[in-house]
């Protein structure tokens, strides 16, 4: 069935982090390609006036991409900007007002979580909700009670159908090509299971630190912050079984059903770390016990996957910043040394400089049976032209289409699979910034050939 165009887009959240760093660049290039229909009206509650909020939106896309003149007249001439507090209704009447003409407004959420409900409640009462679909930043929830009540919350107001669970993984280029790669090409998916590959190892390591994030990330911890979404979201396209049908929710059954089959973690699966130094991070309480770093092993109990650990390493203050999946293959048996042919891999680059590269053994030049190994990569066309990830998420969004949104039975199974490591109290160690986490993180890989680190 068509679904109608969203006719004007509200973004609480307008004078944030967030709409500074990714939404005013995606909404600038939105505006270019006329996907922008009506009114940008902005939310916030900063005591400033719509010209504030447009030299904002310049600066933020200067810093962010660059200027497109075209573009970013477009947007500067559709903006308006609502100044008010959350829980005051006159903020959500005057909301009313600028959207005018509008009958399916998107609602974008991107403030924090604890807000959510206190903003949808005032989204009905306001009228604002009446023909309109929302979209809901990431973490939703902080566990699985108090996602399913925030969703009872947002399901007085919005039908499931409008709700749109955003996760900027799942806008990425390199993190759909997961999904693609794997069953567009038939040399892969014969391999693809626990008789071939040994085991799977993501790491999704960032350099910066919480970048006076404090406040917030305090609340949330790196677990709740990348690894019950982001992480889950790659792990789901790189387990998941091929869709019956190329329908959108045969799509995401099959990403659910991976997280189904994904046992509970169990303490011993886990390793948290604080970067040495995280307390005096503006905003960040004293003693604060949050973690930066998370290490994990998960059971992945399918028919396909059974007995294949999937380790998993985030963190702040890494030595790099660079995601990247690696999948590696059994060992052949030892026709040559094992030193001589180390076992395959193969590695998809998340980001930056998103690639894929299969890891294979070939003979050194000259006398003897000896080899190295080498990399056959794939790298994007030199003119390849990526949406950003929030363009294709809003754009989709706006077009009434879910495919790379979270359903809410997703994400209770993500909840479901991270919940005991709140559950009881999980020590969480100090590391040294610039190093890879808590020594513990390194000893969870020793029976499986270590961590291999991006470069
Ligand atoms: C955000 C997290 O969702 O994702 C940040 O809140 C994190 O803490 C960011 O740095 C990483 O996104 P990307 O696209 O830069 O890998």
């Amino acid at each position: 069935m068509d679904q109608p165009h969203s006719d004007a887009l509200v973004f609480f959240g307008a004078t944030g982090d967030l709409a500074y760093k990714q939404i005013f660049p995606s909404l600038q290039r939105l505006a270019k390609r006329g996907v922008l229909k009506g009114p940008v009206i902005g939310v916030a509650k900063a005591g400033w006036n719509l010209d504030q909020l447009k030299e904002r939106a310049k600066d933020s896309v200067a810093k962010h991409g660059g200027i497109d003149p075209e573009g970013l007249e477009r947007l500067l001439s559709v903006m308006r900007y609502v100044d008010g507090d959350y829980g005051d209704p006159a903020t959500f009447t005057q909301v009313r007002k600028e959207l005018g003409e509008a009958k399916h407004p998107i609602h974008y959420l991107a403030i924090p979580p604890s807000l959510f409900g206190q903003v949808i409640g005032q989204l009905k009462v306001s009228g604002c909700a009446e023909g309109a679909r929302v979209v809901v930043e990431k973490p939703f929830g902080r566990d699985l009670n108090s996602a399913r009540a925030l969703n009872a919350e947002i399901g007085k107001v919005f039908a499931e159908t409008d709700i749109y669970r955003i996760d900027h993984y799942l806008g990425k280029n390199a993190v759909q090509n997961l999904i693609f790669f794997r069953f567009a090409n038939s040399f892969l998916e014969p391999i693809w299971n626990r008789q071939y590959i040994e085991s799977v190892q993501i790491t999704m390591a960032e350099q910066f630190g919480v970048q006076g994030r404090g406040a917030f990330y305090d609340g949330v911890g790196s677990t709740r912050d990348v690894v019950q979404n982001h992480i889950m979201q790659l792990i789901s396209n790189l387990a998941m079984e091929p869709p019956p049908c190329p329908d959108v929710e045969a799509l995401r059954d099959e990403r659910v059903k991976v997280l189904k089959s994904v046992h509970a973690l169990r303490p011993q699966d886990v390793v948290l770390g604080q970067f040495a130094g995280y307390h005096d991070e503006p905003g960040v309480r004293p003693g604060s016990t949050v973690e930066t770093f998370t290490s994990m092993r998960l059971r992945v109990n399918s028919w396909r996957w059974r007995d294949v650990p999937f380790f998993v390493r985030t963190g702040k203050l890494l030595p790099i910043t660079a995601t990247e999946v690696l999948a590696k293959l059994r060992q052949t048996p030892a026709v040559f040394s094992d030193e001589n042919t180390p076992p395959n891999y193969i590695r998809f680059r998340v980001g930056p400089d998103p690639m894929i590269a299969i890891g294979a053994s070939v003979k050194e030049a000259g006398d003897g049976l000896r080899g190295h190994m080498t990399e056959l990569a794939a790298v994007p066309r030199p003119d390849a032209v990526n949406l950003l990830p929030y363009e294709e998420l809003l754009e989709d969004a706006m077009r009434g289409n879910p495919v790379w949104f979270a359903r809410q039975d997703y994400v209770e199974e993500s909840w479901r699979i991270i919940d005991p490591i709140f559950a009881q109290p999980t020590p969480v160690h100090e590391y040294t910034p610039g190093t890879w986490g808590p020594q513990a993180a390194t000893d969870l890989m020793n029976d499986f050939g270590g961590w291999q680190d991006p470069a």
